[in-house]
């Protein structure tokens, strides 16, 4: 750290590395320093708007001494190579979820975090999300959980990036859907087996398609089903998303106009709690400004423990067979 600052690399010149890339130049904490992309146009440019210096792969920016921290902004199948090279080197790591593309790749990851000692955060915002801390806080007082079911609608319509599309690169639906499964196992943690299904029409011999539907069903170690159903590249207008958390005592529900509980004694809407930072990658780099690494490895367990369900599922999908969850 030079300054006080943490000297930031950022991996990927697309979408995510142009959001990152404007915000750290409002940031206190930290600093852009490098941009490392594969593809020289968009990374020049970047690099060029932001005042940092292009790099033109990832494998020599992890290794460059003036970083402190590296933030991975690349498709799924490449995020667990990237964090786990840049860990081996010494920084701190801020990836984009899914965590990794396999377990593997996501156990070596959580583990090295821990040995060099170094906060390693996935993207997943619900840390400091205010409303996603007062579900927290409503549960505890709700009981056991019964089913927590989650279910999107994504029309075909309008642009999307096709890598997103393709079961290789991004992993099935509900690999690149992370971010509604990590939520429910922050609150109601690991699970211990998985089923799962899958449809995609028009399947290329790239492992690209068109339309797809995912489902996949949980049963969580403390007791409680867990099930998500996506259906995407459809015939809907506007895309559309349910949430529901059963418990014992009562039932929070989300169709789109917020959060309300339901329990005996009639429905209110959830009254979000504030939280300290702004956003994940504020959160992220207090901890390495502080030298604050508890939370961060409980944070990477979840998102691993979320992508042993996405994983999973992938294989009972391929496999049309329940499988067990072993940790
Ligand atoms: N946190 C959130 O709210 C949020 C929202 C959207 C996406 N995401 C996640 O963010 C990640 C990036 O998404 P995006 O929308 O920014 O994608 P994007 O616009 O397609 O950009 C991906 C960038 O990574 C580069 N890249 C891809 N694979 C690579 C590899 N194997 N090695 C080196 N560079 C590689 C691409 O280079 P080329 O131009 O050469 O392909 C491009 O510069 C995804 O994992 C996605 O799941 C998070």
């Amino acid at each position: 750290m030079l300054g006080g600052k943490i000297r930031i690399g950022i991996v990927g010149s697309g979408g995510m590395a142009g959001n990152h890339a404007k915000n750290f130049a409002h940031d206190d904490v930290g600093e852009l320093v490098a941009i490392a992309s594969r593809n020289t146009g968009t990374g020049l440019d970047l690099a060029q708007k932001c005042n940092a210096r292009f790099v033109p792969n990832w494998q020599e920016m992890v290794q460059q001494e003036d970083l402190d921290g590296i933030v991975v902004c690349t498709a799924n199948d490449s995020h667990g190579e990237i964090v786990i090279a840049s860990l081996e080197h010494d920084k701190h790591v801020f990836t984009e979820y899914p965590l990794a593309r396999s377990l593997e790749e996501g156990k070596i990851a959580a583990a090295i975090a821990i040995s060099k000692q170094k906060v390693l955060r996935v993207s997943h915002s619900e840390p400091v999300l205010e409303t996603h801390q007062a579900i927290r806080q409503e549960i505890e007082h709700l009981g056991q959980l019964l089913v927590a079911s989650f279910l999107r609608l994504t029309p075909g319509r309008g642009g999307r990036p096709e890598v997103l599309f393709n079961l290789r690169v991004s992993g099935p639906p509900a690999h690149f859907f992370i971010y509604h499964i990590y939520p429910v196992v922050d609150l109601f943690g690991q699970a211990k087996w998985v089923e799962a299904n899958a449809i995609y029409n028009d399947l290329t011999d790239s492992e690209g398609y068109d339309q797809f539907v995912n489902t996949v069903t949980v049963g969580f170690k403390d007791g409680g089903i867990g099930h998500w159903t996506w259906a995407g590249g459809i015939e809907i207008q506007s895309a559309e998303q349910h949430h529901r958390y059963v418990l014992d005592g009562g039932t929070l529900v989300n169709s789109g106009e917020g959060w309300q509980v339901s329990t005996r004694s009639g429905i209110e809407s959830i009254t979000p709690i504030s939280v300290q930072h702004s956003s994940v990658v504020d959160l992220w780099l207090s901890e390495v400004l502080d030298n604050n690494l508890a939370a961060a490895q409980i944070d990477t367990a979840k998102a691993l423990d979320a992508i042993h369900i996405s994983l999973l599922a992938e294989k009972a999908m391929q496999k049309n067979r329940r499988v067990p969850i072993l940790f």
